[in-house]
């Protein structure tokens, strides 16, 4: 009786960190080249961050001993821009944590599929809550050239994600509000 009690929590704990597990994850993560703004143009479908749109990042390191990871993004429920601000306690050669000071959807682990520092990443984000992944795509330029929006396409479909199922934040309303973040 334990014993099969033990095997199916083992069977269980073993389904749960499978959901956000990432293949094929990158192995030379660097969160000094990673510093700076990103505009995460694409997401995947999620009922919740479908009402969001301008979504964008600001990482940096205040001292030499603290790094911190801004969200700033226009959320349609209280029609203005909301910011979360989430520090970095940990990282390695796959990605980050983030550990947002209010209870978030943006609590969890960030592993890299792609990473290019200077023009695009495809990032996997593992919500600490929801224990399912999702798809991000970040660019260092809102206007990207036609060539990285290219890579960054191939890069999506070699990690056998459909980029026509993938949603924007970027819309004409973000040409209107002029998001820029205050550097
Ligand atoms: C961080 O480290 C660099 C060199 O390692 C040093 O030049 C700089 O002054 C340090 N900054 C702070 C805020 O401690
Ligand atoms: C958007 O605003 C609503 C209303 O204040 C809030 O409940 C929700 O958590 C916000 N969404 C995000 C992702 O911050
Ligand atoms: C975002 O929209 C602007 C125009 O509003 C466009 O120039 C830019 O290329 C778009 N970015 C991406 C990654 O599609």
């Amino acid at each position: 009786m334990q014993l099969i009690i033990i095997l199916g929590l083992i069977a269980k704990l073993a389904l749960v960190s499978g959901d956000c597990e990432v293949e094929n994850a990158v192995s030379n993560f660097d969160y000094n080249k990673f510093t700076g703004i990103w505009y995460i143009v694409y997401h995947q479908a999620n009922e919740e961050e479908d009402k969001l749109d301008c979504a964008y990042l600001n990482a940096y390191s205040p001292d030499n001993s603290s790094d911190i990871v801004s969200l700033r993004y226009y959320n349609d429920s209280i029609r203005s821009f909301d910011e979360r601000i989430a520090t970095v306690p940990h990282f390695d050669n796959t990605g980050f944590e983030l550990d947002v000071l209010d209870p978030s959807i943006w609590n969890g682990r960030v592993q890299f599929a792609t990473i290019d520092y200077k023009r695009f990443y495809i990032a996997k984000f593992c919500a600490t809550v929801l224990r399912t992944l999702r798809v991000y795509v970040g660019y260092r330029d809102r206007h990207p050239d036609e060539a990285t929006l290219n890579d960054a396409k191939k890069a999506l479909s070699d990690n056998g994600i459909d980029f026509d199922t993938l949603k924007s934040w970027n819309s004409s309303r973000c040409d209107h509000l002029n998001y820029k973040p205050d550097q």
